[in-house]
């Protein structure tokens, strides 16, 4: 494979199968509800898009915006709303849709800004879960695949605003985000 990447970790074709059973199950378990999916920018944007394609029952959609990364690659714990969302959701049943889930310090942040907000409640579907990296006690709801501790770009992940455009999820060369 060219450079800089070490191999392909999920394909295309992988990831459309996952959408599918993602989706069937938010459609069985928000059926009836007051649902609200909300996308976390910009990782989660590619995801989003083809995940609320999938989706079959009434659905409102919003964007939210925050930062954690002080530098490329490593988790601070702060994260700030750089965009919040249009509307309240006092009366809503709140889905957040995320690329990842790393540290956890994003989606405890998000947890405590959707209490704050009043969610009826609060739910998370990310595509990748980097199990061993937790530092803080929190799990997403709905969970892609599990991946291991390696940097992952693709499919609207970034290192450095690069390679969100690729189809698939590829491993990123160490020596690419190290020197
Ligand atoms: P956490 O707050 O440490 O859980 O980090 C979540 C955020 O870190 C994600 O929304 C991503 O933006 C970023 N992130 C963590 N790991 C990766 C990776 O392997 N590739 C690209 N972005 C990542
Ligand atoms: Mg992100």
């Amino acid at each position: 494979m060219e450079y800089p990447f070490e191999k392909i970790l999920i394909t295309e074709k992988e990831i459309k199968d996952k959408i599918k059973k993602l989706a069937n199950q938010i459609n069985k378990d928000y059926k009836g509800k007051n649902l609200i999916m909300i996308c976390i920018l910009r990782g989660a944007f590619v995801f989003f898009a083809d995940l609320i394609r999938e989706i079959k029952i009434p659905v409102e959609l919003d964007f939210m915006a925050v930062s954690s990364y002080d530098s490329q690659t490593q988790s601070t714990g702060n994260v700030k709303i750089v965009k919040d969302i249009q509307d309240t959701v006092d009366d809503k049943h709140v889905l957040v849709i995320e690329d990842i889930i790393d540290s956890g310090y994003t989606m405890l942040n998000l947890r405590n800004i959707f209490k704050v907000k009043n969610a009826k409640s609060f739910k998370s579907c990310v595509l990748l879960d980097k199990v061993d990296r937790r530092v803080v006690d929190i799990q997403a709801d709905y969970v892609g695949f599990k991946i291991p501790d390696e940097f992952v770009v693709g499919y609207g992940l970034d290192c450095a605003e690069r390679f969100r455009n690729l189809k698939d999820i590829r491993v990123l060369q160490r020596s690419y985000y190290t020197k």
